[in-house]
This record gives C-alpha cells, sequence and structure tokens, in this order.
C-alpha cells in the first residue's frame, strides 16, 4: 500500500534507509528538472543534500562541496559508468546495436587510473591555451560568414541558423574528422544523447539502437581512414600516432570508442553552452546591454553563463568502497548522480546563488567543466567558441531580442541541456553597420583560459566630487542608470581605472548609498592620484573592478582597537561604522601631522566616544609601547607602511593573530631570473606535473598548463591566487598569510611565492 504521507515514503534505499516522499518523486526526464534543474534541486540542498532516488538507482548529489569533493577522488569515486545507458537497453535494442558491431568502452572520461591519466598526458598538448589561439581566425571568419546570411533577414532561430553547425564544424576542424557526412551526425547524436541519458520508451529504443550502430559503423570508418592514413592534422590523427608509438596507452579499443564519444563531447557541449547563454543573457536584457557596451566582460559572463545555464547538468560515478558523502552512507558499488547545475546554485558557496551577475569575479569555480583529473580537456575550446560567437554578436546586433513566448524545450534527459530553438528577431534597419561599415572588420579578441579578474570592469559615472581635508578629495560613484550599486563589506575595496592608471581605494560610504572613495593627491607618486583629482569631473564615466574584500572584518570579537594613519581612515572609518551598528566596544585611534590633515573629520564625529585623535603637530603622537592588546581584542590598521612596520613589531607580545593590517603596496612581485630557481610543481588533483621556469611566477605555469586560476593583485597582497600545499617547502613572499599560517606550511600565493626546494605538491 502507497503511503499518503507527504514526508515519508513507503521506500527504503539499499542501506536501509528511510527515503522521503520527494526523493521517491525524482524524476530527471520531465518537469522541473528539465526546465531548470539547478532550481528543481533546491529542496534537496536544503533539506535533503544526498538523497537516493529510486526512479534512477542513483544516489544524488547536490550540494557544491560534495559534487567537488566527488570529482577531486576518481579512484573512490570511479568515472566507469559516465557514460552508462542511464535507461538499460532491451534484447531487441540490444541485438540491434551487436548487429552493428557496436562496442562501445573506456574512452577517456569513464577511464580509471592508472591508465587514464597515462593516455591524457600524452593526449593534451593540441587542448593547451599555447596550442588553441590559431584556431581563432577560421572561427571568426565562420561566424561572419553565417551571420551574413541571416543579418538582413531581422529574425532567425540561433540554434538551426548557427550555434549548431559552427561548433560542429570547429570539432570536426580540431578532430581532423571530413565534413561531408556533417548532416547526418545531428540525428547520431541525439540517438547517443537520448540512449545515455535518456529514458527512451522501449519502441524509442529501438529506433535510437539503429541510429547509435550507424552512428558507431560511421565513427569507425573515418578512424579507419585515419588509421590508413595517420599523417594529417588534427586530434584524432595525433591519437592515432600516439596508438602506433605507445598502443598499450593509447588502446585500439579506446580510439574506437572515443572516435564516437568525441564527436558528441567537442559539439553538442558547445552547441548547448552557446544557445544556453544567449537564452540567459537576452532574458537579462540589463547584462545583454551591459556586454554590448562594454565587452571585455564578455568572458566572465560567459563563466556565469556556465554557472547558471551550463549544457552538461550532472555527471556520474560509482563508488569503489563503502563511503560517505554529506553524512550519508554510499554502499560499495553505489551509483551516483552529481549534479553540478545544483552545485552551481549552492547558497553555501556562491553569495547571491540565485542571481545572474555578469561581473561575479569567482564565476569560473562552477563545475560545468567537472573537475580534477577528468576536468573537460576541451573547455578553452568552448569557451573560445562563446566568447566570438558574443563579441560578434554584441557588436553587430546589440539590438536582437528574442521572440516572445517561447518554451525552453530540452531533450529529454539527466545530463546535457540546451534548448531546441532560439527564435530572435530584430529590426534590420537599425544594423550598426549600415550606418558604420567601419564596425564590421573590428573584433576584440580574448586570451585563452579563465577569464582574467582585471577585465571584469563596471562603468560608473563621478556623481560628486568634495574637497575634504588638505590634498584629500572625496568621489561619489553611481551607476549611470539609477540602479544600486552592489553591497560591500567593512574592509572593501575598489580599483579606479581611468586615463590609464588603475589603483586600489577603500569603500568609506555608508552601506547602501552610492559608493565614495577618498584619494590623497600624491604629488611624488606614481601620477594616479594626481590625475584623479586634476582631471576627473562630475558627470564623467569612470571603470571600477570590485567590490572586493581582502581586509575582513571578523565581527565576532569581544573588543577592538581601529588604528588610522592619514588616509589609512579610508576602510577603518568603515569597520567603525560597522562596529557602532553592531553595538560592539572599539577604540579609534587617527593619527595625522595636523587636524587639517585629518580625512572625513566631519564623519569621523559620528564616532566621537571611541576616538583618540594623535596630531603629530600637538605631540599627541600614538605611543604605540603603551597599547596593550588583551586576548579577545582584535587590531584592525591602515596606513603608511613605516606605521605598519612599527605595530607589526609591537604585534609580537600581543595574541596570536590579533593584529589585521592591510597594504596597498608590496615588494614581492618583481622576479630576479638571476636569482630564482626552477621547480617542479605538481597538481595532485588534476595529475599533472607543471615546470616553472626560474623567469616564470607559478600562477603563470599554471595557467600556462590550462588550470583555471585566478589573481588579482599579482603582488601578493590579495589573497585570490591561493593555492593548498600538500607537499614540499614553501618559500614566501606575500603579505596575506600571517606567521603562523606561514609555519603551517599549507598555503600558497601563486602569483608571488615559490618552492623552496626542487618540487611542491597542490591540490590543484
Ligand atoms: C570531459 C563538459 C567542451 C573534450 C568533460 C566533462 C565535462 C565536460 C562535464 C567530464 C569532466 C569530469 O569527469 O570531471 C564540457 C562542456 C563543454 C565541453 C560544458 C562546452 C561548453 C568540450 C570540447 C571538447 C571536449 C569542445 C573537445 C574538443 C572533452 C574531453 C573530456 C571531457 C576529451 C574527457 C577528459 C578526461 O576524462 O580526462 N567535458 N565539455 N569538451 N571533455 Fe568536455
Amino acid at each position: 500500500m502507497p503511503s499518503d504521507c507527504p514526508i515519508h515514503s513507503d521506500m527504503r534505499s539499499p542501506t536501509g534507509c528511510p527515503i522521503s516522499a520527494r526523493a521517491a518523486g525524482f524524476n530527471p526526464f520531465s518537469g522541473a528538472y528539465q526546465q531548470d534543474p539547478g532550481d528543481a534541486l533546491d529542496w534537496a540542498r536544503r533539506d535533503e543534500p544526498v538523497f537516493y532516488a529510486p526512479e534512477l538507482g542513483y544516489w544524488v548529489v547536490t550540494r557544491y562541496e560534495d559534487v567537488k569533493a566527488i570529482f577531486r577522488d576518481n579512484i573512490l569515486f570511479s568515472p566507469a559508468i559516465a557514460l552508462e545507458k542511464i535507461t538499460p537497453a532491451g534484447p531487441e535494442a540490444m541485438a540491434i546495436l551487436q548487429r552493428y558491431g557496436f562496442a562501445m568502452q573506456r574512452t577517456m572520461v569513464n577511464e580509471d587510473e592508472p591508465d587514464h591519466m597515462a593516455r591524457r598526458r600524452l593526449l593534451l598538448d593540441d587542448f593547451l591555451p599555447e596550442n588553441l589561439a590559431k584556431h581563432e581566425p577560421a572561427l571568426r571568419a565562420l561566424t561572419r560568414q553565417y551571420m551574413d546570411r541571416f543579418i538582413d533577414r531581422g529574425h532567425a532561430d540561433l540554434v538551426a541558423d548557427i550555434f549548431y553547425e559552427i561548433p560542429l564544424t570547429v570539432a570536426l576542424h580540431f578532430l581532423g574528422v571530413p565534413e561531408d557526412g556533417a548532416a547526418e551526425l545531428r540525428e547520431f547524436a541525439v540517438a547517443h544523447t537520448l540512449n545515455t541519458w535518456g529514458r527512451p520508451t522501449p519502441e524509442e529504443q529501438l529506433k535510437i539502437s539503429e541510429n547509435v550502430g550507424r552512428f558507431w559503423q560511421t565513427a569507425n570508418r573515418i578512424l579507419d581512414g585515419m588509421i590508413a592514413n595517420p599523417d594529417g592534422e588534427g586530434w584524432m590523427y595525433e591519437t592515432v600516432r600516439q596508438h602506433n608509438k605507445h598502443p598499450e596507452i593509447v588502446t585500439e579499443s579506446y580510439m574506437r570508442s572515443m572516435m564516437m564519444a568525441i564527436l558528441a563531447a567537442a559539439h553538442e557541449t558547445t552547441s548547448n553552452a552557446t544557445a544556453n547563454a544567449f537564452w540567459t543573457l537576452l532574458n537579462n536584457r540589463d547584462a545583454w546591454e551591459e556586454l554590448c557596451e562594454n565587452p571585455a566582460l564578455i568572458p566572465s559572463a560567459v563563466e556565469e553563463c556556465l554557472r547558471v545555464a551550463g549544457s552538461i547538468v550532472a555527471w556520474r560515478r560509482i563508488a569503489t568502497r563503502a563511503t560517505t558523502v554529506g553524512g550519508v552512507d554510499i554502499p560499495e558499488g553505489g551509483k551516483l548522480l552529481i549534479v553540478q547545475a545544483s552545485a552551481n546554485k549552492d547558497a553555501q558557496h556562491w553569495e547571491n546563488a540565485d542571481s545572474f551577475d555578469i561581473y561575479r569575479e569567482n564565476a569560473v569555480e562552477h563545475l560545468t567543466f567537472g573537475y580534477g583529473a577528468h576536468q573537460c580537456m576541451g573547455k578553452n575550446i568552448g569557451r573560445m567558441e562563446m566568447r566570438i560567437f558574443l563579441e560578434e554578436f554584441t557588436r553587430r546586433l546589440p539590438h536582437m531580442r528574442l521572440v516572445s513566448g517561447q518554451t525552453f524545450r530540452n531533450l529529454p534527459n539527466v545530463s546535457f541541456r540546451g534548448p531546441e530553438k532560439l527564435l530572435v528577431e530584430w529590426d534590420p534597419a537599425q544594423n550598426p553597420e549600415r550606418a558604420d561599415p567601419a564596425i564590421l572588420s573590428q573584433g576584440l579578441s580574448f586570451e585563452i583560459g579563465a577569464p582574467v579578474r582585471d577585465n571584469i570592469l563596471r562603468r560608473v559615472t563621478v556623481s560628486a566630487i568634495t574637497a575634504d581635508s588638505e590634498g584629500v578629495k572625496r568621489f561619489t560613484l553611481s551607476d549611470p542608470r539609477g540602479r544600486a550599486l552592489p553591497p560591500f563589506s567593512p574592509g572593501a575595496h575598489i580599483d579606479l581605472v581611468s586615463g590609464g592608471f588603475r589603483r586600489k581605494y577603500s569603500l568609506c560610504g555608508r552601506p547602501g548609498a552610492d559608493y565614495e572613495i577618498a584619494i590623497l593627491r600624491e604629488a611624488e607618486g606614481r601620477g594616479g592620484s594626481a590625475h584623479f583629482h586634476d582631471a576627473l569631473k562630475v558627470g564623467d564615466s569612470v571603470q571600477i573592478a570590485g567590490p572586493r574584500n581582502h581586509f575582513r572584518l571578523d565581527e565576532s570579537a569581544g573588543h577592538y582597537v581601529l588604528i588610522a594613519g592619514g588616509i589609512g581612515i579610508t576602510p577603518i572609518l568603515a569597520m567603525a561604522d560597522q562596529l557602532k551598528s553592531l553595538g560592539k566596544p572599539y577604540v579609534l585611534h587617527v593619527c595625522a601631522r595636523t587636524r587639517a590633515h585629518v580625512p572625513m573629520l566631519t564623519r569621523l564625529t559620528d564616532h566621537m566616544d571611541a576616538l583618540r585623535l594623535h596630531l603629530s603637530d600637538q605631540g599627541s603622537r600614538l605611543d604605540l609601547a603603551s597599547l596593550t592588546i588583551e586576548p579577545g581584542t582584535l587590531v584592525y590598521a591602515c596606513g603608511p607602511e613605516r606605521l605598519l612596520a612599527a605595530l607589526d613589531a609591537r604585534a609580537s607580545t600581543w595574541p596570536e593573530g590579533a593584529l589585521h593590517y592591510e597594504y596597498f603596496s608590496a615588494a614581492a612581485g618583481m622576479l630576479d631570473p638571476e636569482k630564482e630557481h626552477a621547480f617542479t610543481a605538481e597538481l595532485r588533483d588534476s595529475g599533472l606535473s607543471v615546470e616553472v621556469r626560474a623567469d616564470q611566477t607559478l600562477y603563470d605555469a599554471l595557467r600556462a598548463a590550462g588550470v583555471d586560476i585566478s589573481e588579482d593583485c599579482g603582488e601578493g597582497l590579495c589573497g585570490t591566487c591561493e593555492a593548498r600545499v600538500l607537499e614540499g617547502e614553501i618559500d614566501h613572499r606575500d603579505r596575506v598569510l600571517t606567521q603562523s599560517e606561514r609555519a603551517g606550511g599549507d598555503r600558497i600565493m601563486t602569483c608571488c611565492s615559490r618552492a623552496k626546494g626542487s618540487r611542491i605538491a597542490l591540490s590543484l
């Protein structure tokens, strides 16, 4: 008798645990999961992050940390079932496949170690960033040529008119596969997707098996041609040549299976991801318009689209021994559906997880490409295609809109996601190239790999400039469309970019209001502050990066001492405001030459009870020697280098970790190859060995090897490029880590720090 209870069902998982009603009703082949798998699993992320789905016979994993941990450990969680039919084929369908000699075995994505990594290493070169740039000109020319076909028509189905065929052409070209017969590949690919990840009825299975069988034979015919004449250009020719050299690593069975699997992996993934990205952006018109105005944002927008609307939404692993995931017991042989689309919306990992934000600086941490040893080898090809499509469309068709009333229809399956159609329209009379043909030949190129954080810049308007203390002006920055700027926390800064200068300034305004920064004009400086003082006018448009916070206020302490030297008051004031609003006890020391040199004096009146003003001309200097700090008190300081150095020395007698300060520049960042030595970075999660030359930073070597890592300051100040160290001694050159963190020996800032010896092992 089925249970009527809305919470519990009558069923039990293979480990004997009761199955909730929602888990029992989970069906990924229709309904909410097909519309948006990330949103459809919101309940699970909250209440039941790992659950057994009897409909599938899989444990479904929904939280970011769990999904990533499973990707990271490909020994405990084998990928062997990644391409298994999720709906087993009936005997008739199997007979059809046999008739075609279908013998799909391990490829790359479902191979276990050590065979997988030996193979991946041999076949990786063509995917390295330095070897991908050569594909860009042909890709751009093809995009322009396809757009020419419909640009004057005023409407298109972007899937049929461009996004299906170009990724297919690029994939064939990259693989070295001849283009004839491309037309029937679409039918084949649909069959392969439904066969592997769908729930076809027994009748549908028969037709699908026919197509899969024909796909298998076509793929093998192409491969036979390559084996007969292995000198051609393309990754599959390279595979054949490596097979000839290392037949025990690049086996014949691998080649035959891979030939079919890669045609789908290299093509459908990118077609779908592109269509999803355009769907998302055109439904978020403000974001689309911002890309049209500022195409430098395209790489970060692509990552955010891959986060909220990826084309691979779930992947599979099998437990090789009994274990637990997220506290739930998984038996040996337990099958796991790890839902990347859900991890990508996990509020425990992402701030404002549900909002679509093209400025999100950590969007690259999405799991749409997987992670670790099997992470997508073609991720940078996919990115390159998506970026060029967006660059050409935002320039040539900025006025394009979605045809209203259309619904998102996907091929019903658990893993691949993309709309069958994407209908758009525009007024050809408004095409910018009619008024200005010069735009046709323009085009912005992007560095291959993860987005460069420096380029994630927001346009703002200078809405007020106020003279402040001696040499200091305050600038108010507002959104040009009058929208609220993103919230920031005390201690956060922005990069102000204008007139060829880029400088960091702390946000010192009130929460919720427009941004406010205070700039000291440094006559002896490198010109940035002088330019901002002298050239900027109210109404000017400037760019900012951030807000970013590398100087966070820990709000859990019982008491605080805040110390500001001169213009260093800016982050400290935001902290004082916050402590006051939290009702926390604090003392605010402000040091300056004279009263006229105290920035933001009027704002300081908000903190009269806590304020201790130390003015050199009145002989009331801050006496550090008498400053004692009790356990439970935190000290936050910002100011000139000599003040911070003195505090650093004084802090040696204070409780460990009491002092926090912020530098705006560091001695690190400059490499002298004469004084450096080369070393090897062993990446344990990805199974790679990266050689770091003496004239290269660890960060640069990692990016060149295709690792998605980002940096912000490049000087060891911010902590963005941190990696976890598993083995090897570190030569620390950053200013982020405390003495005890350094002593821990397990964290490295890759932009400046290096290995002391010849090897270092990282969790990357
Ligand atoms: C593996 C997604 C484009 C080639 C994978 C995996 C995912 C994925 C989820 C499995 C990762 C894992 O198990 O950790 C995507 C997406 C793409 C894309 C979302 C486009 C936006 C491409 C392209 C190519 C490609 C264009 C080739 C030209 C591969 C290969 C693997 C793989 C060879 C197997 C790697 C291994 O197991 O070592 N991809 N992919 N992918 N992808 Fe992609």
